[in-house]
């Protein structure tokens, strides 16, 4: 008989910042998915891989003095890095610069263009020339560019449009009337957010950057984002190519993604499958968000949020564990270093560590690792059917898309089991000679054990393999022998502690610790970063050029230390009618009782950065003399020679 099929997908991600355990999450979920339908004996296809065009790779390849392809094949073989650490069990990984990609974006491209649903247009909106951006009226903050906080101008550019108005009622039909799209929160989001308001045609070509996919009708332009990354989903299976994989896999069974991109799976890829006649995904499923201190990605501070820093001092299965039961599926969760070691300590210490070393050491000790199965036994019915009913529950719940869930089901048999030892009391079992009973209890405890750890491995890829080790068994790869009582006779060996418990005040200092350290390694990075680039860049300048520049007088109402920085001091500057916190490394020159009151001068435009957490809008401006943070170095503020209005320019 065919085997079921399965496609599964993660978002393709950005290889532009630092990839965190944000990212972690949505492969980690999928892989977890993969893993268990594969067991089940499903025929199972999981992609993920890299969205690697853009502007923004364009200009960070810039900045670092190498070309976009360099950057992105050194990010690339990070991420791919990062997921064989975590035992990712992906199938394919696409990157959107592989050659067959590109050809199939083309052609789809052209395809659409020749149906007429992507035409030639002009886009109106508001520009920042430095960063060379459109942006919309809503995107604006401020009314600024919201990538450099800059003045926009009204521009117009010429660019193609996918006609996506077009499918405005099937979308709605789809999303309203099947449930493609999953939770129902997120259609309701869609419904009203974006259908019912009307939607707009969209740009999908751009002039004004080159690094992307050439349009080749129109070598001027390239493939702007969604059409080039949503397509990776047919591409990655042969699309256009006669792909034996797009024939078996297509329609995707589930792309799962992070609630911010449901609109673009959701509503723009159902629209660009129905211009092209081809069949929808079946599902469409928008996670929440793992935050850090309430932000998607991870500028906490305080929180190790590295997977790297993470996985060596805790093992990988303790931050897959983490990642996929304690946020529960579908909503938001905050990530803190205090629930991570609870967590760990709880389930994977207390529960699932304990079952599995009791019961071995038990089984060792009475019967010296043997155990036969016994006859049933009526007082044993319940506890067998509990452990019994956690596959079908599982199996459930991962048919429903919940993670959480279905590990919770599992957790429940593991809590079974420990109560079980409780009830039947094996040293007195063992005290009293009823040995016959000790050798049904012992027995029951090692199927209990082996069916969580069948049922776990998906979840978690290392630990249940030492227990299969100690009992003595090969590491299942299906559920085939799911069913308790599968095993005539055990023969028992020893197991190493899975999870050593942890000390949690010890754990959260030393974690506090780490993040200190890492960030002051990362300030002293992006610190060189400047410094080289200035140095590298020294050269004349036009006045335009100087004028970019925005230097105003601003006067300082107040000023504090920064808390453990010895160098900073967090300024309140008045800068006319605007009141911003600027902070600066003159803490050493300065106390924050001269700087009130204080007249001083203040680059105003420059991209706000977050130092120590806090966000810093400009820079005072000093003159300094010996070499910068050496001890004889010598500080003082530019000020202005007599009094005049905060606001005003220098010119
Ligand atoms: N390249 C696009 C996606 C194109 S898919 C055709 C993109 N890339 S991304 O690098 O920004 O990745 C976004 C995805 O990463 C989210 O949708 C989510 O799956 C995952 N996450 C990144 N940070 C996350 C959290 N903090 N929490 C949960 N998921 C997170 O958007």
């Amino acid at each position: 008989m065919d085997k079921k099929k399965y496609y599964i997908t993660t978002p393709i991600y950005y290889p532009s910042g630092k990839w965190h355990l944000g990212h972690c999450y949505t492969t980690v979920c999928c892989d977890s998915i993969a893993r268990f339908r594969r067991m089940k004996g499903e025929e199972v296809f999981f992609l993920t891989g890299t969205d690697e065009h853009g502007q923004k790779i364009e200009q960070k390849a810039k900045e670092r003095n190498v070309t976009p392809q360099a950057y992105v094949d050194e990010r690339v073989a990070d991420v791919k890095k990062l997921w064989a650490l975590l035992d990712v069990s992906y199938d394919k990984f696409i990157r959107t610069t592989d050659d067959y990609h590109v050809k199939a974006v083309q052609k789809i491209f052209k395809a659409l263009y020749d149906k007429g649903d992507i035409y030639k247009g002009s886009y109106k909106g508001k520009y920042c020339t430095p960063c060379e951006s459109f942006w919309t009226e809503s995107q604006l903050v401020n009314g600024k560019c919201p990538d450099c906080g800059r003045d926009v101008i009204d521009a117009e550019e010429e660019c193609y449009f996918f006609r996506l108005s077009k499918y405005q009622d099937r979308v709605k039909e789809l999303l309203t009337t099947t449930d493609f799209l999953q939770p129902q929160s997120r259609v309701n989001e869609m419904v009203n957010n974006f259908i019912n308001k009307g939607l707009d045609d969209l740009c999908v070509s751009r002039s004004t950057f080159k690094w992307g996919i050439p349009v080749t009708f129109d070598t001027k332009h390239v493939v702007y984002v969604w059409i080039d990354a949503l397509s990776n989903y047919i591409t990655a299976l042969g699309y256009g190519e006669g792909g034996e994989n797009y024939a078996k896999f297509w329609p995707a069974d589930l792309h799962m993604v992070g609630k911010e991109i449901v609109r673009f799976h959701a509503i723009i890829w159902p629209a660009i499958l129905m211009a092209l006649d081809l069949p929808l995904p079946k599902k469409v499923y928008g996670h929440g968000w793992l935050l850090f201190g309430g932000d998607k990605m991870s500028k906490s501070k305080g929180n190790v949020v590295d997977p790297y820093v993470l996985s060596e001092r805790y093992g990988i299965d303790s931050i897959r564990y983490y990642l996929l039961r304690e946020i529960p599926f579908g909503a938001d969760g905050n990530y803190n270093n205090e629930e991570f070691v609870t967590r760990i300590n709880q389930d994977l210490v207390n529960d699932y560590g304990n079952l599995a070393k009791r019961t071995l050491a038990m089984s060792k000790q009475y019967f010296g690792g043997k155990a036969v199965k016994p006859a049933p036994d009526k007082r044993d019915e319940e506890f067998i059917a509990t452990v019994d009913g956690a596959y079908a529950k599982a199996s459930e719940c991962i048919d429903k898309i919940n993670v959480t869930k279905a590990l919770e089901s599992i957790f429940v048999a593991i809590d079974r089991a420990n109560k079980y030892i409780d009830e039947n009391k094996p040293w007195e079992l063992n005290k009293n000679g009823k040995k016959e009973r000790l050798n049904a209890v012992i027995y029951n405890l090692l199927e209990a054990l082996r069916v969580t750890s069948t049922l776990l491995l998906p979840f978690i890829t290392v630990s249940p393999k030492k227990v299969f080790a100690a009992l003595g068994l090969d590491v299942p790869t299906s559920f085939d022998c799911i069913n308790f009582g599968a095993v005539e006779e055990y023969r028992t060996g020893d197991i190493e502690v899975l999870f050593p418990r942890l000390d949690l005040k010890k754990e959260l200092e030393e974690l506090d610790e780490i993040a200190r350290q890492l960030k002051e390694k990362e300030n002293k990075m992006n610190d060189n970063a400047t410094e080289k680039e200035t140095v590298d860049t020294i050269e004349d300048i036009s006045i335009d050029e100087f004028f970019r520049a925005k230097l105003k007088v601003g006067e300082v109402l107040a000023c504090e230390k920064v808390e453990k920085a010895d160098r900073l001091l967090k300024s309140t500057v008045k800068i006319g009618d605007e009141v911003r916190t600027i902070v600066s490394g003159i803490a050493k020159f300065y106390t924050p009782k001269e700087l009130v009151g204080k007249k001083v001068v203040v680059v105003t435009n420059l991209i706000p950065r977050k130092i120590r957490g806090i966000e810093s809008k400009g820079m005072l401006l000093c003159a300094s003399e010996g070499e910068h943070g050496s001890a004889d170095e010598k500080l003082t503020l530019i000020r202005p020679e007599s009094d005049i209005d905060s606001g005003a320019e220098v010119c």
